[in-house]
């Protein structure tokens, strides 16, 4: 009994101390943070995961700073965030801390399709033990707290489809843990730096498509990922696709790089990625032909290279490939597809310039592209313009 006593107590001064900096502005870095401080050893308390440890007080702490930096909860959520248990709160998962079987922490926060309007307060480090933190579909601006550099366990965190901007939180590249970063659908904007594709940050899934990120293929660091999955589309991609695309090969499994402004030829390298299923390189400015290699990715399941002005042949061995289903080559220049072609699920050869087949562009449009002089593609995969 004392000893729950003596935590509400101190509960109730930690909230009346960051009530007073609270009242300036919730979402900027009005005062330094209580620091989650290391426990000091208690005695073991009666009962094992006890609701009150300083873990909690802590969360509580950022989350009634959060509840204060939201102005519309149109679904409610939020409403229930109130008393000391933080574990009870909607959205709030807890757990026994990683470091610490005995002490119930926050682990994840979970306020997905929420419509929330508001800010994301310096306070949020304060939830240093989160390992998900899911806060896509809401309405919450500005920068993400460099506070949350703190989240050294943080493993996913989605803030996708909201209002967010600024440049890329540099902090994200020294978390530890973190394996699924999805940005998507906000409005960074600025350099993607290098490290979002180190092996040191070893990101599993990286989703950074609808935000106004510049990535440069030119100094190879796209090619250094480890990733399953990365998804840049709708970004500006600057420089060429390299022959090092082909040294993702043991770990990329879906590479969408739609509309991204890439203007390149494609590499024969990229043949070398047998596990990828998933390939969009669509509305770009792709030139050149498709490499026969293509007919080497043997998991590929969806390619869509439509929307560019790649011309020649289809190779045959693409439309061979075992699992494929769903073909996009339309838009382009492609003056033949083998009959194996038409044996794929789902396929869209439109606007080509393929004699005798329907939905083609004009035969003027054709004989037009046919009289440029070839695109010639250099060692490093850029186009080099014909004299
Ligand atoms: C949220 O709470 C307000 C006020 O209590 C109520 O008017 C509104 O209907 C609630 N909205 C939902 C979706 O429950
Ligand atoms: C949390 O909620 C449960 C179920 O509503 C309740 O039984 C329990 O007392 C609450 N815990 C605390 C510490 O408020
Ligand atoms: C991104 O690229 C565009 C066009 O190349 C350029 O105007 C803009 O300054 C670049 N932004 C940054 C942050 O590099
Ligand atoms: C790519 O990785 C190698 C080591 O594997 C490293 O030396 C190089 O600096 C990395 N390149 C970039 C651009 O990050
Ligand atoms: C391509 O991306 C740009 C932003 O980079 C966007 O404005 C444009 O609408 C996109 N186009 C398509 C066809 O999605
Ligand atoms: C097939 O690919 C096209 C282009 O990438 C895409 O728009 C369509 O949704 C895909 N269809 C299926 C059933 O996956």
């Amino acid at each position: 009994m004392q000893l729950l006593s003596k935590h509400q107590r101190t509960t109730r001064t930690l909230i009346s101390l960051f009530l007073i900096g609270l009242l300036a502005s919730p979402c900027l870095p009005a005062q330094p943070l209580p620091s989650p401080a290391p426990s000091p050893a208690p005695a073991p308390p009666a009962l094992p995961l006890s609701p009150f440890n300083e873990r909690l007080e802590a969360a509580y702490v950022a989350f009634q700073a959060w509840k204060h930096a939201i102005t519309e909860d149109p679904k409610n959520l939020t409403k229930d965030w109130c008393g000391p248990f933080v574990c009870n709160y909607t959205g709030v998962f807890c757990a026994a801390a990683p470091d610490d079987p005995h002490t119930l922490t926050v682990a994840g926060v979970d306020l997905n399709h929420g419509d929330i309007a508001g800010c994301l307060p310096d306070h949020l480090g304060l939830l240093a033990d989160v390992a998900l933190l899911h806060l896509n579909s809401n309405r919450f601006r500005g920068m993400l707290p460099p506070s949350m550099q703190h989240m050294r366990l943080l493993f996913e965190l989605d803030v996708s489809n909201n209002l967010l901007s600024g440049a890329f939180p540099a902090f994200l590249t020294s978390l530890p843990k973190l394996k699924f970063l999805d940005l998507r659908f906000n409005g960074f904007d600025g350099e993607l730096p290098d490290a979002v594709f180190g092996r040191q940050l070893g990101l599993d899934a990286l989703f950074a498509n609808n935000n106004r990120f510049n990535v440069s293929l030119s100094s190879k660091s796209l090619t250094n990922s480890t990733a399953s999955v990365i998804v840049l589309a709708n970004t500006r991609l600057a420089g060429c696709l390299p022959p090092s695309i082909g040294d993702m090969a043991d770990t990329l499994v879906e590479l969408i790089l739609l509309n991204t402004s890439i203007s390149s030829c494609i590499p024969p390298e990229i043949g070398k990625l047998k596990k990828l299923k998933v390939l969009d390189l669509s509305h770009n400015d792709l030139a050149g032909e498709l490499p026969d290699s293509i007919g080497d990715m043997e998991s590929l399941e969806v390619l869509n290279v439509g929307y560019n002005m790649l011309a020649g042949e289809v190779p045959e061995a693409i439309c061979e490939l075992p699992r494929l289903r769903n073909l996009t080559i339309a838009g382009n220049y492609f003056c033949d597809e083998p009959v194996s072609c038409l044996h794929v699920p789902l396929r869209d050869d439109r606007m080509n310039c393929i004699p005798d087949w329907p939905h083609q562009r004009s035969p003027e449009e054709c004989i037009a592209f046919a009289h440029r002089p070839p695109p010639h593609c250099a060692a490093d995969g850029c186009i080099v313009s014909p004299p």
